[in-house]
């Protein structure tokens, strides 16, 4: 049976990036994979300094923003790292016969480390707890952006590592699943679509807010006046046309791109209403999900509740197999 596992931090707003690398096929997945789960992974979102009121906020803004998106409690469990304490007791067991060098080695380590006066241990550790995330589940299949390809691959590295000394084939070596939309650029067209960065449009933006970000978002840079034809292929515009409008529409672009029929502010008008026609839904169930916190809580609560029956389950397994069960009397 295929098992899908996945998470996000709290870390900020839910972006069109997440949704659209990730968060899309989430929903997709729950309707052919019954028992998937889904994790808002607040541990990991402590690795650096943050502020005790705003992750409490943000863990909140994340859940309701997930059920707003789609996720079905009926369908898949979907909870808080913190509220299964087995994530970080596996962790730490993973943590015992982790190589340092293959975690130093890791670019989002190298990227966030190279900044930092002082590294917290933390964050040299975050792909252990991510492996653990994954493999207390043992699951098979984790459905992300493009970006958690090498932390995966340090997940199935992990799980063959405790495989060969404790138990032949007991973890699966879990493998991504990717969509089309595997890595958003930002509205700068320079770099990843980011909390961290600042480039991102929020999933719960009001149609002018979205509109006041796309106006001035980078296109084809060759393309200096309307005149000019643009080439779409370098376009990220033209990316988010193909991720929100329909392909009648992303033909019709194309088209008019290069033959200069549209200039780019026409272009991205057309893909404002596509994008607000796909997010107002979205925006709609979030409100009520705010006029009835109840649902939110009561969702966590039943996902918390399922995922710990599986995460106690193989932990139980894990320290029978490693000589930490519970001790009898012989
Ligand atoms: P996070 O919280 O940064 O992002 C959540 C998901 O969104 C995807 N994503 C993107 N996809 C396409 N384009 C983008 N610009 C973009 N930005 C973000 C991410 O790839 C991810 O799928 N380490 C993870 C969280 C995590 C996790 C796990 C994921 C912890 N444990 C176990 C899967 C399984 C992270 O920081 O994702």
């Amino acid at each position: 049976m295929t098992r899908i596992f996945s998470g996000i931090q709290p870390s900020g707003e839910l972006h069109i990036g997440n949704y659209l690398g990730a968060i899309r096929n989430w929903i997709t997945l729950q309707q052919q994979h019954t028992g998937s789960l889904f994790c808002v992974v607040d541990y990991h979102a402590i690795t650096g300094n943050y502020d005790t009121d705003l992750l409490r906020q943000r863990r909140w803004d994340m859940a309701r923003s997930l059920l707003a998106s789609g996720i079905d409690p009926s369908k898949a469990a979907l909870f808080m790292q913190s509220d299964v304490p087995e994530h970080t007791e596996l962790s730490w067991i993973f943590t015992t016969n982790q190589p340092i060098g293959d975690l130093e080695r890791q670019t989002q380590f190298k990227d966030k480390a190279g900044t930092m006066e002082s590294i917290p241990a933390g964050l040299l550790m975050y792909p252990v707890l991510q492996a653990a995330d994954i493999l207390l589940y043992r699951a098979d299949r984790v459905p992300v952006g493009e970006d958690q390809v090498q932390h995966l691959e340090l997940s199935r590295d992990i799980a063959r590592r405790w495989n060969a000394r404790f138990g032949e084939g007991f973890f699966p070596e879990p493998q991504p699943l990717l969509t089309p939309t595997r890595r958003i650029m930002g509205l700068d067209g320079k770099a990843k679509m980011s909390k961290s960065l600042g480039n991102t449009i929020g999933l719960l933006e009001s149609d002018d807010d979205i509109w006041q970000k796309l106006r001035p978002a980078a296109t084809d840079p060759q393309r200096v006046r309307k005149s000019d034809p643009g080439n779409p292929d370098v376009c990220n515009i033209f990316q988010l046309h193909k991720a929100f409008s329909p392909e009648a529409t992303v033909a019709e672009v194309d088209t008019n791109c290069r033959t200069a029929a549209w200039g780019c502010i026409d272009c991205k008008k057309v893909l404002h209403t596509h994008m607000v026609a796909e997010l107002t839904p979205i925006r709609t169930r979030a409100q009520l999900l705010a006029d009835e916190p109840s649902r939110v809580l009561d969702a966590l609560a039943d996902g918390a509740r399922t995922a710990r029956t599986i995460a106690q389950e193989t932990m139980r397994e894990v320290k029978q197999r490693m000589g930490l069960d519970p001790l009898k009397v012989s």
